[in-house]
């Protein structure tokens, strides 16, 4: 069974997660950055040091919500950057911080789903995702549709929460992931259950080497798993 942001809600999970966004479109980066304890700057910046040696010109930002991880793409100095997101929330918030950069020539957002493309086929040098693929309603299509769009020899890189496995970190962790951050980010958000569905995604999602599993299904090869800050968030490369 999927996890969900609305149990009580019908709908499907793409149609709930896009109104979840909505709603907290405008307290996410504050939250991200409080409840990570600013951590999260650090992870996209790893991940995206990782692009470096390949340098690469066209980069699609899956999944990108208010562009941070395509505002950090920036320091690769890439030609074009797209960011395509199922939140017109998020997007809007995104949208204002790129405008205040100037960097509007460069990065630009647009409408998308993640598990339906609307690219050509071997386009991107590189495709790039920060905690988006653990929203997708089906894994396998979205990672199948990111390396299709992919130039053969692009790099693809997923920065995703995972599971701490060592004591005493995890027992920590759980407790705050599970019991303090739902009730700042519930309380701060004014969204009953967006910080109560991320722990619950997170534990769901296949993370490490059940993660690569899908991955190399997907069409990727070369696959690693980086994993850090005691196994808390990974970075999945893969290249096509
Ligand atoms: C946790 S936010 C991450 C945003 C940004 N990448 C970051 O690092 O802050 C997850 C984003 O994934 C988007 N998302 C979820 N499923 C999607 C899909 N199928 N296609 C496109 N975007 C999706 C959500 O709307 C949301 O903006």
């Amino acid at each position: 069974m999927s996890v969900i942001p609305y149990k009580d809600k019908d709908g499907s999970k793409r149609e709930q997660v896009a109104e979840m966004f909505d709603n907290i479109s405008p307290k996410y980066d504050l939250l991200n950055h409080v409840l990570s304890g600013g951590v999260d700057i650090y992870w996209r910046k790893r991940a995206i040091r990782l692009l470096k040696k390949q340098q690469p010109k066209v980069i699609l930002d899956i999944a990108t919500g208010t562009g941070d991880f395509a505002i950090e793409a920036l320091s690769l100095n890439p030609e074009k950057i797209i960011g395509v997101d199922i939140s017109e929330g998020m997007l809007a918030v995104g949208r204002e911080k790129i405008a205040r950069l100037k960097k509007e020539n460069i990065i630009s957002l647009q409408s998308g789903d993640s598990e339906s493309l609307n690219f050509t086929d071997n386009y991107f040098d590189a495709v790039i995702v920060s905690f988006g693929v653990r929203n997708f309603q089906n894994l396998l299509s979205g990672l199948s549709e990111m390396n299709r769009v992919m130039k053969p020899g692009g790099t693809c890189i997923v920065v995703e929460f995972s599971k701490p496995k060592s004591f005493p970190f995890k027992q920590l962790y759980n407790f705050y992931f599970k019991f303090i951050l739902p009730i700042i980010g519930n309380t701060v958000s004014k969204d009953s259950s967006a910080y109560t569905y991320l722990p619950e995604s997170v534990q769901a999602f296949p993370d490490g080497e059940a993660f690569l599993g899908i991955y190399k299904k997907a069409g990727f090869k070369n696959t690693k798993c980086i994993s850090l800050t005691f196994g808390v968030c990974s970075i999945y490369i893969g290249q096509k």
